[in-house]
């Protein structure tokens, strides 16, 4: 077992949660258990399975092979669920400063940069200095209509065009095997394209060639990350509550959210490595549980990302006396792919004499432990995910656990997790205001809104 749940620190007395209150959660995690597995029979919700799904890999892994040595750049043109999932493994599975390193350095592979906006700074800056025929562009969009993964799509189209380069050899596709425009775009350009299956939409999405080809095509070991997947899949499948890591940490979250008001959840790894995967999370975590419930009621806690030891000196002085608002999830490595040591020096100064004989490991690692110690000290709920080391198996591991986490805790919210009907109005708003076509409703309640008061701006 490679991944561990400490929760002692949520069972702290008074201000956690009590024994009363976690026997009675047994009962209500196999309800929700089961709920979710009904849905998993449906059909409609795809995404545990991903780690056995021998036929996403061998499309990634045929793909991968053939680009091989063809390209110095993958970029990604996405958002949200289509970005967040490939980042975050490149943070964590590729040597540190991956795209500053040099082709030799980085072992032939590419570098891989992710258009996940649509500022014109950003794109006009990567597109100027990128050697168009030495790069891959992967459009990724499960609904193959996001404004601004289109937007992106339109300008590199013509950028390629007019570099006279053929768009079937620059670029490739990863989306729904039937739904949205990409599909039929894919064969009227002759683009190859990747699936995403119909049951898995973006967030729970890092796992499909969403995540896969990306990370495939920078020399990531892809049947790692799926096989660890798997094996927290398998942790997960007992309805027993303290046998199923993932249930325990959705109901310690949905029970700190509900019963002890704590409506903020503070992911905050120990690990530059982690750094983009408390992002992921983030994304994650809000998307699929800030809903309305059928009665009409809001629920979801709010996810919060930290980086520790950093965010000692930004956020924890909030976590430690702030409004008791808050759950830390701390993520602590225990092998680090190298140390340093602290060298000897000064030993008069009383501020650098201590850290002699010390590593940096191994101050991280202190450095966590003290302030999860100290959180629980002042009555502040917390608890640590440890990993044995940050590899591809213990990052599928890990992915695989907070989906299912996520999921669980959709259930005890009684809502739907994997929908996001609040973002729907917005982009029906925008879509009025760049004139699509279908977009009248929007455009008349948007024009029946009250006006920017002039009194109330300075
Ligand atoms: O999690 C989600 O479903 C969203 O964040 C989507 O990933 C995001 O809106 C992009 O959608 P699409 O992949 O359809 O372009």
């Amino acid at each position: 077992m490679t991944l561990r749940l400490d929760y002692s620190n949520m069972m702290i007395s008074p201000a956690g949660i009590d024994e009363k209150t976690w026997a009675a959660a047994a009962k209500q995690f196999s309800a929700a258990k089961q709920g979710f597995e009904k849905l998993r029979a449906s059909g409609s919700v795809g995404f545990v399975d991903l780690g056995d799904d021998k036929g996403l890999l061998k499309q990634v892994e045929t793909y991968a092979a053939a680009a091989r040595g063809k390209f110095d750049d993958v970029v990604i043109l996405g958002i949200g669920g289509s970005a967040l999932g490939p980042i975050a493994l490149r943070t964590a599975l590729r040597p540190s400063g991956w795209n500053m390193l040099d082709a030799k350095a980085r072992g032939g592979f590419p570098r891989l940069n992710v258009l996940d906006n649509v500022d014109p700074e950003t794109i006009a800056a990567l597109l100027g200095r990128l050697r168009l025929d030495r790069t891959l562009f992967i459009v990724t969009s499960k609904s193959g209509g996001t404004a601004e993964t289109m937007a992106q799509f339109l300008i590199v189209h013509d950028r390629l065009l007019s570099a006279k380069l053929e768009v079937s050899k620059q670029m490739v596709f990863v989306t729904d095997p039937k739904q949205g425009a990409l599909r039929p775009l894919a064969d009227r350009l002759k683009v190859p394209a990747l699936d995403i299956p119909p049951n898995i939409g973006g967030r729970f999405s890092v796992l499909t060639p969403v995540g896969t080809l990306p990370a495939a095509l920078i020399g990531i070991d892809v049947k790692s990350l799926l096989e660890g997947a798997a094996e927290m899949a398998k942790r997960c499948e007992s309805a027993e509550l303290g046998a199923n890591p993932a249930g325990v940490y959705g109901m310690l979250q949905w029970l700190a959210d509900t019963q002890l008001k704590k409506s903020i959840a503070v992911f905050m790894p120990y690990s530059d490595p982690l750094r983009d995967f408390a992002a992921w999370f983030v994304q994650l975590w809000a998307e699929s549980l800030g809903k309305k419930k059928p009665d009409g009621t809001s629920v979801g806690s709010t996810p919060l990302a930290a980086l520790g030891a950093t965010d000692q000196h930004a956020q924890v002085q909030l976590f430690m006396e702030g409004p008791a608002n808050k759950t830390v999830t701390f993520v602590s490595v225990k092998e680090r792919s190298v140390d340093v040591q602290i060298p000897a020096g000064f030993p008069d100064v009383k501020e650098l004499g201590y850290l002699t004989g010390h590593s940096l490991a191994e101050l991280i690692d202190i450095e966590q432990r003290a302030t999860a110690g100290a959180l629980a000290r002042r009555g502040r709920p917390n608890m640590t995910i440890h990993l044995d080391r940050v590899d591809a198996s213990h990052i599928g591991q890990l992915m695989m656990f907070l989906e299912l986490a996520t999921a669980y805790a959709g259930q005890l919210y009684g809502i739907d997790a994997f929908d996001q009907p609040g973002v729907e109005l917005g982009k029906q708003f925008a879509y009025a205001l760049l004139g699509r076509p279908g977009a009248d409703a929007a455009k008349k309640e948007w024009e029946s809104l009250p006006k920017a008061d002039t009194r109330w701006s300075v």
